[in-house]
């Protein structure tokens, strides 16, 4: 049975990278074209009279990309369970990639806001605030080896992920309805719940698993003692 669930867990996480590689190219690409000419007079995002922001912004892409594709693989139980080392400095390298994707958001955010506006702004600083949090709790609870880490270590990979399930949310409801309530300004009704329901949706429905779960693990340490 343990074998056979860590096979399912290894081929849902080879799916997830899959799933994700697409983003990843497409972010670190866009990071990396920092110095095209064609990037510079066309973005939006490049700011030539604002280095510090521009510098920000296509940082976070770059390290965003590499949070996205390493964060599903401190998920795979296999190397928790058979090479430590491995889980310990992937977990380091994640945590780091995501304290400075998320300060490269916000300090971009306060320097030059964002295309939505003061909700979009709100929206997606509090997802830099909370994946800022739980790489920094996750990497405290690991060295004091508190069991706690493992939710923290749970929210920490939803957040990494917030930024793929944004553009797959918005690929599925474009899909499914032509894309009304969207805009270009992101004003629309759509856009404007989409800033916040990429990311505490998929936390509120990890806290409830976590929830519904607990009684029962608790229930077979029991009856198996
Ligand atoms: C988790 C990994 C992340 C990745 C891979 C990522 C990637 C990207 C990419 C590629 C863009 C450029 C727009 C596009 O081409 O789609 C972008 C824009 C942006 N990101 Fe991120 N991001 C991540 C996390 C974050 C976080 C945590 C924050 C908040 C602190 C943030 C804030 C922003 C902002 C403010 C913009 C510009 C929005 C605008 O167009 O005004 N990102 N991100």
């Amino acid at each position: 049975m343990r074998l056979l669930l860590s096979v399912l867990g290894v081929l849902s996480v080879a799916l997830l990278v899959l799933g994700v590689w697409w983003f990843v190219e497409h972010s670190v690409a866009r990071g990396l074209s920092l110095t095209a000419a064609t990037e510079q007079s066309e973005s939006r995002l490049f700011h030539r009279d604002a280095m510090a922001a521009t510098f920000a912004i296509y940082g976070h892409m770059v390290l965003g990309g590499l949070l996205t594709l390493l964060a599903p693989l401190q998920l795979l139980a296999p190397v928790r369970r058979w090479w430590p080392r491995l889980h310990h400095v992937l977990g380091y390298s994640v945590a780091a990639l995501a304290l400075a994707t998320g300060a490269g958001g916000l300090v971009y955010i306060a320097l030059e806001g964002t295309i939505g506006g003061p909700l979009m702004s709100l929206g997606f600083g509090l997802y830099g605030l909370l994946l800022i949090l739980a790489a920094i709790r996750t990497v405290q609870l690991a060295r004091r080896r508190d069991p706690a880490h493992r939710a923290w270590a749970g929210r920490l990979v939803i957040l990494a992920l917030g930024s793929w399930f944004f553009r797959m949310q918005y690929g599925l409801w474009h899909a499914f309805t032509g894309g009304i309530a969207t805009a270009d300004d992101f004003s629309g009704l759509f856009d404007r719940i989409q800033v916040f329901a990429f990311y505490l949706p998929h936390l509120a429905i990890f806290e409830l698993v976590r929830l519904l779960w607990r009684p029962r693990r608790r229930q077979a340490v029991l009856s198996s003692a």
